[in-house]
């Protein structure tokens, strides 16, 4: 038996197995992934958006190897952290105007759980609004944030202080806030949901939240874990709806394919004494992971963010194929969605529209996005993957420097 399948996780071992998708990959380079026979797979998951330019970036690598060259000492608390400053004062200096202290963390999870913590204690308040179908991790306070009920109820989620409202809903938020104002101190919003099923707000929407949360002293977490660091073609969504949230969560391609880390970015006035001395994290800050966000940071903003104009142009034109694709399928494909390089397709299947089908009883069973991807995988060599919490969508995130 495969040792993932027995000693890691049977669960999701099993599952991939009767999917057929139980392929061990043993290189990746780019986009592209090669299996034990050296068939190779094109990538158009990327990790969930944690491998901005695919597979072992060779610049990633040197930035890591610089690391051993110079001796630079990686875990080296308590002490100025000099990689770790470096990389914050970069952050700060691309993050919409007013962002002045960033918190290191390990993975995108604790960013949301740090930021959750900045939140409370800048207001002395417990209650923390978050969507419907939102996804922030699946650690304790990070679950209790993420919309939905089946990924909570075995681990006891949500822990007190949680409420939720309905994404892209202003009037929502406004009366929550009418209602139980005094006592909220954060609300958790992603740009674009992304395991939401790639689904994105009414314009405007993130900088209304904001003032109603200014309103009612309450902070906006704005979380740009999946959508951040060029995903949707910019660094931050938040800068280009021309304002400043009170926190930003970033995880994901700040690790640049290969080395784990996080950061909560918060306005300076966010950034109380009491978080400072009290939350801690023994890896938080290590030297790897900071050199290894610079260089993410350096490639993204090269050649004027050439890059990222690439993603943004090429996500256009591969976003018009797939509505192409739509318009030729219209029955069974509801709509295409999202920005730059985190597009979904939206799948409407069931036994009301594809009767005495199998398609239709797997759309009903919530197994139509597996099955589908199985059968990329193994008949087309292209890997996607269901977004976690819309069943009927497969997300389409290549690296962004795919080629065409
Ligand atoms: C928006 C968002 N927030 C938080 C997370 C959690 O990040 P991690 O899996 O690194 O804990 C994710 C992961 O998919 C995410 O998409």
């Amino acid at each position: 038996m495969h040792p993932f399948l027995e000693h890691v996780n049977p669960a999701l071992g099993s599952l991939l197995k009767a999917l057929n998708m139980d392929k061990t990959f043993v290189k990746g380079e780019g986009s592209w992934l090669y299996d034990e026979k050296g068939d190779c797979y094109l990538d158009m998951v990327s990790s969930y958006g944690a491998l901005p330019f695919g597979y072992n970036p060779p610049a990633i690598w040197e930035a890591l190897k610089q690391v051993e060259k110079t001796a630079e000492p990686s875990l080296v608390q308590p002490s100025f952290l000099g990689a770790a400053g470096e990389l914050a004062r970069r952050l700060v200096e691309l993050a919409p105007p007013g962002m002045d202290k960033v918190t290191f963390t390990n993975s995108g999870t604790e960013a949301v759980e740090a930021g959750i913590k900045m939140a409370r204690a800048r207001t002395g308040r417990q209650g923390i609004i978050s969507t419907y179908g939102g996804f922030h991790g699946k650690t304790l306070g990070s679950l209790s944030a993420t919309g939905r009920a089946s990924y909570q109820k075995p681990f006891f989620a949500p822990v007190e202080g949680f409420g939720f409202i309905p994404f892209g809903d202003l009037e929502a938020l406004q009366r929550v806030l009418a209602e139980k104002g005094e006592q909220i101190a954060a609300v958790v919003l992603e740009p674009i949901q992304g395991e939401g099923g790639i689904v994105e707000p009414p314009p405007g929407y993130l900088r209304q939240a904001q003032e109603l949360c200014t309103e009612n002293g309450s902070l906006l977490i704005v979380d740009e874990i999946q959508t951040g660091l060029g995903r949707t073609g910019y660094l931050f969504l938040a800068a280009e709806e021309g304002f400043t949230p009170d926190i930003i969560t970033l995880a994901k391609a700040l690790g640049g394919g290969l080395f784990p880390i996080g950061a909560v970015l918060a306005r300076g006035d966010v950034f109380t004494d009491d978080f400072g001395n009290k939350h801690s994290s023994t890896f938080a800050g290590n030297t790897l992971g900071a050199r290894v966000g610079i260089a993410v940071l350096d490639l993204l903003t090269e050649r004027e963010g050439a890059l990222l104009q690439e993603v943004r142009e090429k996500g256009k034109r591969f976003k018009k194929g797939l509505e192409e694709i739509k318009e030729a399928h219209s029955r069974v494909i509801r709509e295409i969605r999202g920005r730059g390089f985190l597009l979904g397709i939206d799948f409407d299947v069931s036994r009301f529209n594809l009767p005495e089908t199998l398609l239709g009883i797997m759309g009903d069973q919530e197994m139509l996005t597996p099955v589908l991807s199985s059968h990329l995988l193994c008949q087309e060599q292209i890997r996607v993957a269901p977004t976690l919490n819309g069943d009927t969508v497969i997300r389409i995130e290549p690296p962004l420097n795919v080629k065409d």
